[in-house]
């Protein structure tokens, strides 16, 4: 019989813990044939954002080199939607008669097997192969199953995601060369991002940019707030930082775009306008359509009454990313890690006493923040 291996997934991008765990199955199961399967419509995802075409190119460029009986297969584009593990395994078993399927899974995926659709159909059809993750229990695996000996290196595609869109860099750990070079030839994961800040920010306020999306990277693993949407907010909160003052009023006329206590604002602080702008380039000109995202963006600094974690995250990332150099910017990226509403109300604080020192005007809606803060402390 022939002994047919499958590998599916959204390989959005491929990186390398993908390679290693196909790597090590080739070695254990010795397929005739393997089928590399990227996902056209991942039915654990709602979309995904990057074309077949080129998810399909990585995962080439990524798993070529692991042999020359590796079939790329386009199985799921042909059918043009959301396609079942199950189905896959109905399709290789249509195609070869008489044929062994072995379904490679991700190590991270062994424990909701049975959750799987139409999983009885898998069982009875296939050897499900997979590396083991710690806290994984052996009496689960009540299927025909090939464990992969030794340890997988503990990866996602959404870090490696996020990791670009927060550094515009590829992250070598990360991602092998070859995907790296698909990536940046077609400007993937917000690489274009990167070019158009380069090109409207000054250095210093890109490099800013850069640290206040990796400093939110970090706080959302604290806060349980998708990774993404933290870089997403991070990286773009001052792309309206660019424009002086009366370029600013000008594009709030333009666009007409709502900002509360607009006339005060033209004419004591102008340069606060910038979030509603930076918020209004998120959507308009890289098609940022989460309202949370965009509302953090917008109150990043005066702050509002219905903060989100996200848009809390944002805010003290803002004020204490690793290029502030005042001396409490250390104290507030401390608490921050430790408790973000206090660290709101120390942000808070000293963003209020910087404008008073420096007897600016104080927004009305700085100290509707404030006064709110102190409420909910109390
Ligand atoms: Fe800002
Ligand atoms: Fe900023």
């Amino acid at each position: 019989m022939m002994k047919i291996l499958v590998f599916g997934g959204s390989f959005d991008p491929v990186h390398k813990g993908h390679i290693a765990v196909l790597k090590k199955a080739l070695q254990v199961v010795k397929p005739d044939v393997a089928h590399v399967v990227p996902a056209y419509h991942s039915p654990f995802k709602d979309k995904s954002p990057t074309p077949f075409k080129l998810r399909m190119q990585m995962a080439k460029a990524a798993f070529s080199p692991l042999g020359d009986n590796i079939v790329f297969d386009d199985y799921e584009l042909k059918c043009g939607g959301k396609t079942y593990s199950y189905q896959l395994v109905e399709y290789l078993l249509k195609r070869y008669k008489n044929a062994e399927i072995y379904l490679l899974v991700g190590t991270d995926c062994l424990n909701d097997l049975h959750k799987w659709k139409n999983a009885p159909y898998i069982f009875q059809n296939a050897t499900v192969v997979g590396g083991r993750r710690r806290g994984f229990s052996e009496h689960k695996a009540d299927f025909k199953h090939i464990f992969l000996p030794g340890s997988f290196p503990k990866m996602s595609s959404t870090r490696a995601r996020a990791h670009i869109l927060a550094s515009g860099t590829i992250p070598e750990d990360k991602v092998p060369p070859a995907v790296g070079e698909v990536i940046l030839k077609n400007d993937l994961y917000g690489l274009e991002v990167h070019r158009w800040l380069k090109t409207h920010l000054k250095p210093n306020r890109y490099l800013h940019s850069v640290n206040v999306a990796e400093l939110c990277a970090i706080l959302s693993d604290i806060y349980d707030v998708p990774i993404e949407k933290a870089v997403q907010a991070g990286i773009l909160h001052d792309a309206g930082k660019g424009f002086s003052g009366e370029e600013l009023i000008k594009f709030c006329k333009t666009h007409k775009i709502k900002v509360p206590f607009f006339d005060d604002i033209c004419h004591f602080e102008p340069h606060l306008l910038h979030s509603y702008i930076s918020a209004w380039i998120a959507k308009k000109e890289f098609g940022v359509k989460d309202k949370e995202v965009l509302d953090a963006i917008k109150e990043h600094t005066l702050g509002s009454l219905e903060m989100t974690p996200l848009s809390k995250m944002l805010f003290v990332a803002d004020i204490s990313s690793k290029d502030r150099k005042y001396k409490d910017a250390f104290v507030i990226r401390t608490l921050a890690a430790q408790d973000l509403d206090k660290a709101l109300l120390y942000a808070a604080n000293r963003k209020l006493w910087f404008t008073i020192d420096s007897q600016k005007w104080l927004c009305p809606l700085g100290i509707e923040l404030w006064n709110h803060l102190v409420k909910c402390a109390n």
